[in-house]
């Protein structure tokens, strides 16, 4: 209790991760000021029933009930004094909902996109990244968000902002961070199997740390071989959910001795697999559907830079035991 006491004031406590929002503060102390309320109310409404259970209790066969029907002043006490309560709950809490529901005008417009199972955040100059969500510090920042397919939801406990993700429109979350750091990110709506993986890291940075990141975003990370950098896109753009690479039957065909061979399609013709059909086939997935396949995959068109659509041709190609498709 002491512990939550003084977390009024510093970061992280039993109940609350640390403060890293211009939302934090007011939502924290609002938190722990109800809990309080209902707390030290709990222990006065037990505490007094208890008192007079034992202290009015019945002593002896056939002793008469009190014969006093109330005390106006009293009555009159313990409805208004809770009413206060409540009215100040409710204007402090409205007003912290109507902050966290207007994102200030001129905030940095980030368009998320949610599928089974990962987040897809598209930064205003273009750049998308599916593992980590980078942000500048001290800057607001409103996330348009709009699911694929069934309803997630964005968390991020840190900044205390959650908002639902639904097909078929566009939700609004917005938020500021208040200090640099890496703070979870939880999809907080069940949303299937792998729906406790669809947790990324927000990465909170400087204002030059993103315009940095924003230039560098279009390459592959420091140290990574244009075919290494395919391999882990593999993985977070969600193509390993459909496509094995130990040549094993998934929803869509192995990438084990994809690229170089002679693909057959359920339209009666038949291509060699190489750099312009990988190429196409992520981005129109629908136009050539390999037997015994069917046209279930999404296209990746606008999803994937040109430096990673060439990485994960890359990585394919490493994972034949042809070279060169002819
Ligand atoms: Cu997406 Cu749970």
């Amino acid at each position: 209790m002491l512990a939550s006491l003084l977390a009024w004031t510093s970061g992280a406590s039993l109940w609350l991760p640390p403060k890293a929002s211009t939302f934090a503060a007011s939502h924290d102390g609002l938190f722990y000021f109800i809990l309080w309320t209902c707390v030290i109310s709990f222990a006065v409404v037990i505490g007094v029933m208890t008192w007079f259970g034992i202290t009015y209790r019945r002593r002896k066969e056939g002793e008469r009930t009190s014969s006093n029907r109330g005390h106006f002043g009293l009555e009159v006490a313990w409805s208004v004094v809770p009413s206060l309560f409540l009215i100040v709950i409710f204007v402090w809490g409205f007003k912290g909902f109507m902050t966290m529901q207007v994102p200030p005008a001129g905030a940095l417009t980030i368009n998320v996109t949610a599928e089974t199972w990962l987040w897809r955040f598209t930064h205003p100059t273009g750049e998308t990244s599916t593992e980590e969500l980078v942000i500048p510090v001290n800057r607001p920042v409103r996330l348009l968000m709009s699911s694929r397919d069934v309803i997630h939801s964005l968390y991020v406990p840190a900044f205390r902002a959650k908002r639902d993700v639904l097909p078929g429109r566009y939700t609004v979350l917005w938020f500021e961070a208040t200090q640099e750091g890496t703070f979870p990110l939880y999809c907080t709506e069940y949303c299937g199997t792998n729906h406790s993986m669809m947790n990324v890291p927000v990465r909170v940075v400087s204002e030059e740390a993103y315009q940095q990141w924003l230039e560098e975003a279009g390459g592959p990370p420091d140290g990574l071989e244009m075919h290494e950098w395919g391999e882990t896109l593999v993985r977070s753009q969600g193509c390993a959910a459909c496509h094995s690479v130990d040549g094993s039957r998934g929803v869509g065909p192995s990438f084990l001795n994809l690229y170089g061979y002679e693909r057959e399609f359920t339209d009666g013709t038949s291509r060699i697999a190489d750099e312009s059909y990988l190429r196409e086939s992520i981005l129109e997935p629908a136009a050539l559907i390999t037997v015994g396949y069917q046209n279930v995959m999404p296209s990746y068109a606008g999803q994937l830079s040109d430096e990673q659509l060439f990485a994960l041709i890359a990585y394919i190609q490493t994972l034949s035991d042809r070279t060169v498709a002819e």
